[in-house]
């Protein structure tokens, strides 16, 4: 039975890749900071499927949190055939006055983690021809945001990353993935610190994490090297920028995310 890995599998869409590839039969190795909530979800998920889950403590902004991840999985003599780098946090609000530790926080978890476990397991994928990577972006990664700056630009790192890697790797047997969505129903928002009133207008977009999830294994399965998951707003969301003047859509998504 082959095995996924996924970060930030303690809660919203990395909790939903765990039920659905556990329901497809997949063993798991599931890593986040919270070891309550990833020790409930592998009992749940070990007694409903028949899988074998393993869980894996660990805070990603760590100092060679990575490598930490990485031999563990080594130590148990496990491979792994599906990567899924999604653990990704954001701060709302105007960079000046924010807390600088944090914005180095969200680059390391957003793109240095990724990139880092990213090569690890790319290296043994490559060797036995197969294997999957699936980094999450953003519609965010389409176009500047003021008042998300760090968030947008960490995600158009793995956006342009991610379609590079996918380019260099498909004639080694493994294919990486991009997954785009917009606003999903998880405690992201809540957790980047926008205002209730933000999240009370994004919320009546929101995509269910199940699908954001479905939609991104069909498109693995089909070797694609973007989606763009759930809810036809979110084309719009990823397409628009192309038809303006780059300083418009800033401005744009100035006014909108401005604290009111
Ligand atoms: N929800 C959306 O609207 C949306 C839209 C586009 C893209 N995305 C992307 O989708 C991914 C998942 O987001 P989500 O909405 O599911 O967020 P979420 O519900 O807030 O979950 C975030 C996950 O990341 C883990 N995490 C946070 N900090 C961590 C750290 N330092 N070390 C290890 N794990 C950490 C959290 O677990 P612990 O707290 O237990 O560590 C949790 O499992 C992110 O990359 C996000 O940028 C989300």
């Amino acid at each position: 039975m082959s095995i996924a890995l996924i970060t930030g599998a303690s809660a919203g869409i990395g909790a939903a890749f765990a039920q659905e590839l556990a329901s497809r039969g997949m063993n798991l190795i599931l890593v986040a900071r919270s070891e309550d909530k990833l020790q409930a979800l592998a009992d749940s998920l070990q007694i409903q499927y028949q899988i074998q889950v393993q869980i894996i403590a660990q805070d990603l902004t760590e100092p060679d949190a990575a490598a930490i991840v990485f031999d563990k999985v080594e130590q148990q003599g496990h491979s792994v055939d599906l990567l899924i780098n999604n653990a990704g946090i954001g701060d709302y609000g105007d960079f000046a006055e924010s807390d600088r530790d944090l914005q180095l926080k969200i680059i390391q978890l957003n793109t240095l983690v990724l990139v880092d476990l990213t090569h690890r397991f790319l290296q043994g994928m490559r060797q036995r021809r197969s294997g999957g990577i699936i980094n999450l972006s953003s519609v965010a990664g389409f176009q500047s945001m003021p008042y998300f700056s760090i968030y947008a630009a960490t995600k158009a790192f793995i956006l342009s990353f991610s379609e590079s890697l996918s380019a260099e790797n498909r004639s080694y047997g493994v294919t990486v993935l991009a997954v785009c969505p917009g606003p999903s129903e998880t405690k992201f928002f809540a957790e980047a610190g926008f205002p209730s009133y933000l999240i009370d207008l994004v919320s009546r977009t929101y995509t269910p994490t199940k699908t954001v999830v479905r939609d991104a294994l069909d498109a693995l399965e089909k070797r694609d090297a973007i989606v763009v998951p759930g809810n036809p707003i979110n084309q719009v969301l990823v397409n628009w920028p192309r038809f303006f003047p780059r300083d418009a859509v800033a401005n744009f998504w100035k006014f909108a995310l401005a604290k009111r």
